[in-house]
């Protein structure tokens, strides 16, 4: 089996230009960011291994098949450019994107501000993950995410992205690179699905020297409101049941975005001032780390796709104000599960350290649900305050400042732990 993988180290032409790049161009084309450098259009034009190979950076494209068909896309940075810039037996670091994020979110920021750039010139081996269904991992060895006549390949939920994207990841870069084990940084939804695999895999512990947890997603119990509490069940039930109904992507068909540029966008429209603001809303950056001149490389390279169900195991959890796998329904439970409600992940299992990084200003994530994060773990554990009070949930990944307020403190975290293991 491990040979198999092995064996499927391929490096494949995969897609080029970036996922969104017809609709910015037609954003472009109308005027609506105003003059764009030409720089910051070819940004937003390639994709990732052509960006980082434009800014002087070696890129591998490496293709990992999971132990259910799908082939996903990883994309590693395995040295600096100006430190530490020879290949050599450097620790691992894997990170993995949030939701309708891709591996871009961490280099579209450019050299010095992107962490890819910054943990490579730090001396680490970068994987920048993409889970399945997103832009670069769109593929399956018998599975057609565009067959008109069924959803198989997007019946998947974060309970196969946790148990068996990541362990096929994590197992691939550990296989290629020799190491024993590899730090996990996640984002949002990356750091769901790194709940679920501790949980469901104990066995993945001792491959992981520390998981840190950007603006964690688990728990959504602290804050409720009465409206919360009413419509999230309805919420998870019409979710859940898309796939049945034959909608199983959540993808901005870029042919439909450019028609929105177009029609509510151009300059002149009525709209034009709507469409800017609600460009901005969708972001909720916070003005004081918000690059503007970035705006057309964000759109081009985010969204870039995911599945319906990931989007209905979140509200199920919602809903049930817990964290728990898959809700098939009944019937499907019993069969699946043994019992007709899902069992609740158990995050004791975990015993990697987990650092838990959250700020006031990110409003998708409430403090108090971050605590009962950090009271539910047994393992060494975190919980870091951002100091920035503004620095809200995108600025994770485009933060002007993500840097000093943030990764350093990760980077000695890691290399922290690597020393007390000499
Ligand atoms: C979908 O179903 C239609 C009608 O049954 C059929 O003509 C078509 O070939 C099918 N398409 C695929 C991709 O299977
Ligand atoms: C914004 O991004 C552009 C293009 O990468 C860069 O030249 C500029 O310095 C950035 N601005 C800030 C405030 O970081």
């Amino acid at each position: 089996m491990l040979l198999v993988v092995g064996l499927l180290c391929i490096f494949l032409v995969g897609a080029t230009g970036s996922p969104n790049v017809k609709y910015v161009e037609e954003l472009v084309r109308n005027n609506v960011f105003g003059p764009v450098p030409q720089n910051v259009l070819e940004d937003a034009t390639l994709d990732v291994p052509e960006l980082v190979r434009k800014y002087g950076y070696p890129l591998e494209k490496h293709n990992v098949i999971t132990l259910d068909g799908y082939i996903l896309e990883l994309h590693r940075i395995p040295h600096g450019r100006f430190n530490n810039n020879q290949a050599g037996n450097k620790p691992v670091v894997f990170v993995m994107h949030g939701v309708v994020c891709s591996s871009a979110d961490w280099v579209l920021t450019g050299p010095g501000v992107g962490l890819g750039y910054i943990l490579a010139e730090e001396g680490f081996d970068v994987w920048l993950g993409n889970n399945r269904g997103n832009y670069y991992s769109r593929r399956h060895l018998t599975l057609n995410p565009d067959d008109a006549n069924s959803t198989a390949f997007w019946q998947y939920s974060l309970d196969e992205m946790g148990n068996l994207d990541l362990s096929s990841s994590i197992d691939y870069i550990l296989r290629v690179t020799g190491r024993p084990n590899l730090h996990y940084i996640g984002h949002s939804q990356g750091t769901s699905v790194f709940f679920v695999l501790g949980s469901l895999r104990p066995d993945f512990s001792e491959k992981i020297a520390a998981a840190h947890m950007l603006a964690p997603v688990v728990f959504t119990v602290a804050n409720r409101n009465p409206m919360l509490d009413a419509l999230s069940p309805i919420a998870a039930a019409i979710m859940s049941s898309l796939t049945d109904f034959g909608i199983g992507e959540m993808a901005p068909k870029s042919d439909l975005m450019a028609f929105i540029a177009r029609t509510f966008c151009a300059d002149g429209t009525s709209t034009q001032p709507i469409c800017s603001a609600l460009l901005f809303m969708i972001g909720g950056w916070s003005e004081s780390q918000h690059n503007a001149t970035l705006l057309p490389v964000k759109l081009a390279h985010t969204p870039a796709g995911s599945g319906v169900r990931q989007f209905a195991h979140m509200t199920q959890n919602v809903a049930s104000k817990n964290f728990r796998r898959y809700d098939f329904g009944t019937v499907e439970n019993l069969l699946r599960y043994g019992t007709a409600e899902p069992p609740a992940y158990n995050l004791k299992n975990i015993k990697s350290p987990v650092f838990l990084h959250y700020s006031h200003g990110d409003v998708r994530i409430h403090e108090g649900d971050v605590r009962v994060l950090y009271d539910a773990l047994d393992a060494p554990k975190e919980m870091i305050l951002i100091e920035e009070r503004t620095f809200s949930h995108v600025d994770f990944m485009w933060g002007i400042n993500a840097k000093t307020v943030l990764y350093d403190r990760i980077i000695s975290d890691i290399r922290r732990i690597e020393n007390s293991r000499k």
